[in-house]
């Protein structure tokens, strides 16, 4: 007789974002008149640019010839992208990655969850509280995070450090040490960022602790302030303790296209054994690597045309953020991040919980954002805008929320 996977039980409801759809399409089947205007899951919705299409169309018609035709591609990603990365994203920064540190994956949020299967059940976890959730679940579905606390919405064998107003969104060094540490800046959900001091602060600290980092770098395109970090191996030594992740979703639009990458360096090991080595055993034993036009079309964000096309969208997107940071600040509402992040991340009216709000928000408003609370319990309080919507629809709804 098979089991399950028993973990799937102890999870409390199903993933955040996916909760919020089902919500939302209830509203709207109720309330058919309404435009419900969409500020929740950060999804984009300009299109794709222009030399993105062209490559990817391209590509598409070279395997529809005998010299052109692919199968399948390379584990690890072409090597043409793997090139235009590492000549683009890390060499300006004179940080020295190579390309065969480099793994092309179908999005960032596979690697955030798929990582965790190169480590020890045993290892014990730091997350930050609020937190993109996938973190969480996934060590939950792979028994490392102990039993679900109801009462707590905390995970009993999880290291939570509080990202709070006083700490700036950026957590303190937990009091108890954890093996594997996951930092997410700029940040999701808070939209705070990290300076290179900070950053370095961590790795030192797990260099100390011989813990590794994994760094989710995917909204570094937002940086606005040139004295951010936008790679953790801009700080001494992260090649040592530190795993990448980027996604091609916020900085080129790909949430629909699917193309993200890790950097998993040499120098990380586990006594004599290099955590490159065994990710590369993982792609090998268990993916087969993404389609040959969506690696074009990645290439193609970093060509000249690709370059000033999705910086143009990043720009727009931005706008959006620093508008409803304005707008809600005008009505009353304190808001923080926006500034080096698409994500504005506000306090929700005094006595009211970040559900009771998304309630309000979408009965009132027909307006969608994501309660800080389901990224975690010092997310609550708190309330997730993005900055991914139309401009137009962004004016729409801060006016709407005004109103309230
Ligand atoms: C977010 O809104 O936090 C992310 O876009 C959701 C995701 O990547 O699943």
């Amino acid at each position: 007789m098979f089991h399950i996977n028993e973990n799937y039980q102890k999870m409390p409801g199903s993933y955040l974002f996916a909760d919020i759809g089902r919500k939302v399409r209830e509203f709207s089947a109720a309330n058919p008149d309404k435009e419900v205007i969409r500020l929740g899951i950060g999804d984009v919705t300009l299109p794709l640019a222009p030399a993105v299409v062209k490559e990817m169309s391209q590509a598409a018609e070279d395997m529809g010839t005998p010299e052109g035709f692919k199968g399948y591609p390379d584990y690890e990603g072409y090597e043409f992208l793997r090139r235009a990365i590492k000549e683009n994203d890390f060499d300006p920064r004179g940080v020295e990655v190579g390309l065969d540190e480099i793994f092309v994956n179908d999005g960032a949020k596979s690697d955030s969850a798929d990582l965790g299967e190169i480590f020890s059940k045993d290892c014990k976890v730091a997350v930050c509280d609020p937190v993109y959730p996938v973190y969480v679940n996934s060590h939950a579905l792979a028994g490392r995070a102990g039993d679900y606390l109801p009462e707590k919405g905390e995970w009993s064998n999880l290291i939570y450090m509080p990202c709070t107003e006083a700490n700036g969104f950026v957590p303190d060094l937990p009091g108890e040490t954890p093996d594997l540490i996951y930092l997410c800046y700029p940040n999701n959900p808070t939209g705070g960022a990290i300076t290179r001091e900070a950053l370095q602060r961590w790795v030192d600290y797990a260099l100390k602790n011989k813990a590794c980092i994994l760094y989710d770098a995917a909204y570094e395109a937002y940086i606005t302030d040139p004295s951010l970090p936008h790679t953790i191996y801009e700080c001494e030594g992260a090649k040592e303790c530190a795993i990448e992740l980027r996604s091609f979703s916020k900085n080129a639009g790909f949430t629909g296209v699917r193309l993200g990458y890790s950097v998993v360096p040499k120098e990380l090991k586990c006594g004599d054994v290099s955590l490159n080595t065994l990710w590369m055993k993982h792609q090998e034993f268990t993916f087969n690597g993404v389609s040959y036009p969506v690696q074009r079309a990645g290439a193609a964000v970093y060509s000249p045309e690709g370059k000033d096309q999705t910086a143009a969208q990043v720009a727009y997107y931005l706008k959006n953020a620093k508008a409803i940071k304005e707008g809600l600040e005008a009505a009353g509402y304190t808001v923080y991040g926006a500034e080096n992040s698409p994500y504005a991340w506000l306090k929700v009216p005094a006595g009211m919980t970040s559900w009771q709000f998304f309630d309000k928000l979408l009965t009132e408003a027909a307006v969608v954002g994501t309660p800080g609370s389901g990224f975690g319990p010092h997310g609550e309080g708190f309330f997730r805008l993005t900055g991914f919507g139309t401009y137009k629809n962004t004016l729409a709804a801060i006016e709407r929320i005004q109103k309230m």
